[in-house]
């Protein structure tokens, strides 16, 4: 098992096995996800979640993960919040925090710098992105939430048509995606963005070596049709050299109700990693697109939790022994509604 005491840096580390094992045991937490029962199980562990860019869902995603699992999180938001400001090195801080911590989540601005992190930490480290780079445990969860609504339709993962929209040279999200969905078998990526937004060619390469089949388009709509997920992401505006380079992109690919009326077939789950930017100029995903059965971003957001759970389960070797430690809840929580 490829998670046991790992760093959890990149795709690149596992194997198919590893993926249904995650799911596996993400499946089996849900009740302490949804609040169905609690459990104590990493009493007396401590997670420095250290957030040096900006983050909503992972950042509080990975804490309630550790928390639902009976650990207390030591939270770091922002560069400036830390000893880094006054010219500390990545791996003297990793040797300061792997000894305050049994497991180390962090975000940085720059691609490998939490791989750099995680040589010189005597703890597991968790990559929760990496500038342009990778975002696994984003992956994890997307590709959870494809299987749930893959297998509400009857399908499975293999044979998967996905359309990947918008800024795919910058979005770290789209990278680790289309890394762990190779894993399976015969996957179709339309891959959609701007010129000069493309996907990574190393990325590209990988997908072709691994036999699967990749269409790239300039144009949304020739991009969203025949496909079985739709995955948006917005442009990536903090990775741009300048704010004038990164607006000639903005707005450009928008998908609203009415074009995924007229393009995609019913039934086309929408997806995207979130935030979605809902600034008038951009607007990626259109809010009219929120009553619509298909658009599956809250239900990405919540199974956020029980992944980033079950990845602390197997990193941390308790995976089994969850149960012994279990207790029903007692206090009132709208989680227990149907
Ligand atoms: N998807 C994602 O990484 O969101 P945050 O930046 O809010 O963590």
């Amino acid at each position: 098992m490829r998670f046991t005491g790992a760093h959890i840096l990149s795709i690149d580390q596992f194997a198919r096995p590893d993926i249904d094992r995650l799911f596996a045991v993400a499946d089996d937490l849900r009740p302490y996800a949804d609040r169905l029962r609690t459990t104590r199980i990493l009493q007396g562990a401590i997670l420095s979640s250290m957030f040096f860019e900006p983050s909503t869902r992972t950042r509080i995603s990975f804490g309630s993960a550790f928390n639902l699992l009976g650990g207390e999180v030591r939270e770091t938001t922002g560069i400036k919040a830390s000893s880094l400001a006054k010219g500390e090195s990545l791996q003297d801080t990793a040797r300061v925090l792997s000894g305050y911590s049994d497991l180390i989540v962090m975000r940085h601005p720059q691609a490998g710098s939490v791989a750099e992190f995680a040589e010189a930490s005597r703890v597991p480290v968790i990559n929760a992105g990496d500038g342009d780079n990778e975002h696994p445990s984003q992956a994890f969860l997307d590709l959870y939430t494809i299987k749930q609504e893959m297998a509400g339709r009857g399908q499975g993962i293999d044979g998967l048509r996905i359309a990947l929209i918008g800024d795919l040279r910058f979005g770290r999200a789209v990278h680790s995606l289309c890394k762990l969905l190779a894993l399976y078998n015969g996957i179709s990526y339309h891959l959609v963005s701007p010129p000069g937004l493309e996907a990574p060619e190393a990325i590209v390469a990988g997908l072709h070596q691994r036999g699967h089949h990749v269409a790239l388009h300039h144009e949304l709509e020739a991009g969203i049709r025949n496909v079985d997920i739709l995955y948006v992401t917005r442009t990536q505006e903090e990775r741009f050299p300048t704010q004038v380079e990164a607006n000639r992109y903005r707005g450009l690919f928008r998908l609203n109700q009415d074009i995924y009326t007229q393009h995609c077939q019913p039934n086309t789950v929408i997806m995207h990693p979130l935030p979605r930017d809902s600034r008038s100029a951009a607007q990626e995903l259109d809010a009219d697109l929120d009553e619509n059965p298909n658009l599956a971003i809250f239900r990405q957001t919540d199974n956020g939790v029980v992944v980033r759970m079950a990845m602390f389960a197997l990193v941390l070797q308790v995976a089994e022994q969850v149960h012994d430690h279990a207790q029903p809840v007692t206090w009132y929580t709208a989680k227990r509604m149907p």
